[in-house]
């Protein structure tokens, strides 16, 4: 493969709602309290919707700014991917939306859905069309408003999850930079852990499914937990050995942000340092889809990250799905 035209990531961008759910807010809501959810979960606030938002504003938000960082214009975007499972509707998809929303006029849309691990299913497209040449600048969202799936009522979920979205602009690549591994799977016979069983065509929204709340998540929590561990620190090695390079080489791991344990868990399996190791999931809960390319975005703003370092994205999600990228920033 011709390796001056592996995709690099030329901006990033991201949205966050500026409305904020601590957990003495869910403390109110549910039978729970804060230390409970700091000690199992690390999290600390998340920032949600107003009921009724379109995930579309959000992404066009995030998108507005990775072009602007890019400093590129919309038009020049010949191809929108956006991963989530919360889209504005069922159909057309929100990549089509999103695409008027910024007047990204001579690209095609299209969503994907694999839920957390959407965003590095997303990359591994990119950075293929990219290679073969069909497509030159690819925008690529992950964004979620999860909140419109959650069972305000449970509180095995509803105290893990939050909204927002990140974007980045993907383009032909210079010398060394770029991505230089990504690798994606998947193993189907765990999709009854992880779930929405609700409004697809097994259980289309009548008034009975909505009553008995088919329409919100469901998660063994504790299951899914421990699959993450073993899944995100094996793909994250074969990532690894496909591009070629050691763990000591990395500069920032940006793991799925959706429980500090299980973040914490794959970096001592990993023997990642603190260093090494990027945490926001106390802010912004689990975004799905959304929560590597946020914490990228932060990552490279805050100057955590510049030109010329090595980083390791890596992801877990519902299906189970998973995927890890080695990119040279
Ligand atoms: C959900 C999660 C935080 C729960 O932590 P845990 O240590 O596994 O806790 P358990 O599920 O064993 O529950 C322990 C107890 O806490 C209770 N509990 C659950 N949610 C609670 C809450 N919000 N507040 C207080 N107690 C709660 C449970 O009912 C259970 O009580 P019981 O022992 O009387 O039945 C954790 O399993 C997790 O993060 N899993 C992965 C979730 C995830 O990342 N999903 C997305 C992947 S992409």
């Amino acid at each position: 493969m011709d390796n001056s035209k592996r995709a690099m990531i030329l901006g990033t961008g991201r949205a966050i709602p500026e409305k904020i759910l601590t957990n003495a807010d869910l403390e109110k809501m549910v039978d729970t309290n804060d230390a409970w959810i700091v000690e199992r979960s690390g999290i600390r606030t998340r920032h949600i919707v107003e009921p009724g938002t379109a995930l579309s504003s959000l992404a066009a938000e995030a998108a507005k700014k990775a072009l602007e960082d890019a400093n590129l214009a919309a038009t020049d975007i010949d191809l929108i991917i956006l991963a989530t499972v919360t889209g504005d509707m069922k159909f057309p998809a929100t990549a089509c939306f999103v695409q008027t929303l910024i007047g990204a006029d001579n690209a095609a849309a299209f969503d994907i859905s694999a839920a957390c691990s959407g965003f590095i299913y997303g990359l591994q497209m990119a950075d293929s069309l990219i290679r073969s040449g069909t497509h030159r600048h690819i925008l690529l969202i992950g964004g979620e408003i999860l909140t419109s799936m959650v069972d305000w009522e449970d509180r095995n979920t509803c105290v893990l999850f939050g909204d927002g979205a990140g974007a980045v602009v993907l383009g032909p690549s210079q010398q060394e930079r770029g991505i230089l591994s990504t690798h994606i799977g998947a193993d189907g016979t765990h999709s009854g852990l992880l779930y929405n069983l609700g409004c697809g065509s097994i259980n289309p929204p009548t008034v009975e499914n909505v009553r008995e709340k088919l329409h919100t998540m469901r998660m063994e929590g504790r299951e899914v937990f421990r699959h993450a561990v073993v899944c995100m620190s094996k793909a994250m090695k074969k990532a690894l050995k496909l591009s070629g390079m050691a763990i000591e080489d990395l500069d920032l791991v940006i793991s799925h942000q959706a429980n500090l344990r299980i973040i914490e868990a794959l970096g001592k399996r990993l023997k990642l340092t603190d260093e090494q190791t990027y945490v926001n999931v106390d802010r912004y809960g689990n975004t799905s889809a959304a929560s590597i390319p946020i914490a990228l975005d932060e990552a490279r703003r805050e100057g955590r990250l510049s030109e010329g370092n090595l980083i390791g994205l890596v992801t877990f999600g519902a299906g189970f799905t998973w995927g890890s990228s080695i990119i040279r920033l």
